[in-house]
């Protein structure tokens, strides 16, 4: 474990759910501190009883309410789906001044998920930002990575696109994309989040026509060796 990965905890709203709780997992492994929130006690309990048993106890998971959770964490992840995305923002809003929020939610609108459906603000994570203000930067990532191999140790075979409000808090982003075994490309500000977002829906109908669970995409011709 890095001092890095000591002093940093990572909340994440909505881990007792299918994405959240197999981030959750992976960045436990990698050795993060990592709070659970959820919006009820015994569920919140129950996800961390479950993580801390795929690793053999060799964690450091806590159960917490989403609130709890914002508030102790340096880095607050959302996993909800895109009906409670501005609910829970507000309930953590005033929590999460000097932080950084790195924001999973795609704005889905059943029954239609494979039809792109953007808010007015842009894209999910725009709104975000406009719900957060300027004390909190916003990053937007793990949109096309389905949950389905998370918590197998399975490899993913999708890149992650890291699009957010700063040059900085999309680094620390991607460091904390490749700690669960991904990896991350800074794909640019925060505008640019519609792109990923509406991609998720593209990979969902292409999941639908030809009958596979995690359809993915890869960057090809770029290098990180030149950056
Ligand atoms: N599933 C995937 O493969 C995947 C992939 C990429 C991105 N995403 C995105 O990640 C987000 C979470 O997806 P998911 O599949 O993990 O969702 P999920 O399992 O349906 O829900 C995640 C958690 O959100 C909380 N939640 C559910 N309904 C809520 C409500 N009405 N108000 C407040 N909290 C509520 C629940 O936590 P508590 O009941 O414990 O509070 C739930 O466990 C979505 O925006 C989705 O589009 C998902």
């Amino acid at each position: 474990m890095t001092d890095s990965q000591l002093l940093l905890s990572i909340a994440v709203l909505g881990g007792t759910g299918k994405e959240g709780k197999g981030l959750a997992y992976r960045w436990a492994k990698a050795g993060y501190h990592v709070f659970i929130g959820s919006r009820t006690p015994e569920k919140a309990e129950a996800a961390a009883k479950e993580l801390l048993g795929l690793l053999e106890g060799e964690a450091h998971i806590e159960a917490m309410s989403n609130v709890d959770a914002a508030r102790k964490a340096n880095i607050v992840v959302l996993t909800v789906p895109y009906a409670a995305h501005k609910d829970t923002l507000e309930s953590v809003k005033e929590l999460l001044n000097g932080k950084l929020l790195i924001d999973v939610t795609v704005p889905l609108v059943p029954p239609k998920v494979a039809s792109v459906q953007m808010p007015p603000a842009g894209s999910a994570a725009q709104e975000a930002k406009q719900i957060l203000g300027d004390g909190v930067e916003v990053c937007a990532a793990f949109q096309n990575i389905s949950y389905e191999h998370l918590l197998d140790n399975g490899s993913v075979e999708c890149d992650v696109l890291v699009t957010g409000t700063s040059r900085d808090a999309r680094a620390e982003t991607i460091k904390l994309v490749e700690a669960t075994g991904l990896n991350g490309w800074d794909a640019g500000p925060i505008e640019n989040s519609v792109v990923v977002e509406g991609l998720t829906s593209v990979l969902i109908g292409i999941n639908k026509k030809y009958g596979s669970t995690h359809a993915g995409i890869k960057i090809t011709g770029a290098s990180k060796q030149s950056t």
